[in-house]
């Protein structure tokens, strides 16, 4: 997808850090903005700040992990701007600590959020953008998470890995249509991810304060100090669009990871190397 301009954008999580940059990259490339955002104070002041910058947007309060939820927020797009033309799947949530001690409430909240939140996108626009036929795309903020495992935790790194599988699938489902399919892997963006927890709903045992948390605090310093290190999320905003634009099914934001897939990639195969060693099919059996 090439051109922007006055096709709209949904983008849920929208209101905060990369979500908010796609808002703000998307706006400024003359598209009309949809925020799905389960913080509804945040989500006004993201979208007065947009109008302000002469945008077309609207906010919506959503769950994306409740298919009600953002089966409204998405008929609000459609009477607010007929059709959809990129979805963001972005919103996005960490529970940390040892994965054995995670409760199954959260793997629920982690996964509704991370994993479902894509899943209702796709069965809510994958349909309306085929039905409208212009051309559109999906892009899905996994993570450098869903490409290599790290301390962020079983449920964060499962789902992200997840993502990205659903996206491969994705694109070969619609690579006869006009709907482009990305999945976005960054590293270190400055946002408000290290305080995460603030949004987990009542259904999942409510907000959590990080600080007080044992499974978080030790992470959470790590996070925050990452987090605020990192790259700005307007240029991340510009870097999804950009691999959006040359139509890439990955799109990273740090380039400087090369040397961790790599290793992950020799490892895999050496592991495959090990596989081919024991001889074809059969071999231990004939042997045995
Ligand atoms: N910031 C980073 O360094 C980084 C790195 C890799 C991946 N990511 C991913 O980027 C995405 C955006 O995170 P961020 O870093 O901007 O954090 P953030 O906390 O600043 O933004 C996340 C947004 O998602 C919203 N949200 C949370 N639960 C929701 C729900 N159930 N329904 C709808 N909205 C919900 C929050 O209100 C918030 O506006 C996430 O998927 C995250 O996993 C972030």
């Amino acid at each position: 997808m090439r051109d922007f301009k006055g096709k709209t954008a949904f983008i849920t999580g929208g209101a905060s850090g990369i979500g908010l940059g796609l808002a703000q990259t998307f706006a400024d490339a003359g598209m009309n903005i949809v925020i799905a955002d389960i913080e509804a104070p945040v989500l006004g002041a993201a979208v007065s700040a947009l109008n302000a910058r002469g945008a077309q947007a609207i906010g919506v309060e959503c769950d994306v992990g409740d298919r009600a939820s953002y089966a409204r927020a998405a008929d609000r797009a459609f009477s607010a701007f007929g059709k959809v033309h990129l979805l963001c799947n972005n919103a996005g949530v960490a529970r940390t600590g040892p994965t054995w001690e995670i409760v199954d409430s959260d793997w629920e909240w982690t996964i509704g959020v991370n994993l479902m939140g894509m899943v209702h996108g796709l069965q809510i626009f994958v349909p309306h953008m085929k039905a409208h036929g212009e051309t559109s795309h999906i892009v899905t903020t996994s993570s450098m998470a869903g490409m290599r495992s790290s301390v962020a935790g079983g449920p964060y790194t499962a789902t992200k890995y997840a993502v990205v599988g659903l996206s491969e699938v994705l694109a070969k489902e619609l690579a006869e249509t006009k709907i482009g399919v990305s999945v976005f892997c960054p590293n270190n963006i400055r946002s408000n991810m290290p305080n995460n927890g603030r949004n987990r709903p009542p259904r999942f045992g409510g907000p959590i304060d990080s600080k007080s948390d044992p499974h978080a605090a030790e992470h959470v310093v790590v996070m925050q100090d990452r987090n605020r290190a990192g790259m700005d999320p307007r240029e991340a905003g510009l870097r999804v669009k950009a691999g959006i634009e040359n139509d890439q099914l990955f799109i990273f934001s740090h380039a400087t990871e090369r040397g961790i897939l790599e290793e992950r990639f020799q490892r895999i195969l050496g592991d495959m190397d090990a596989a081919a060693a024991l001889g074809p099919q059969g071999a231990l059996l004939n042997r045995a």
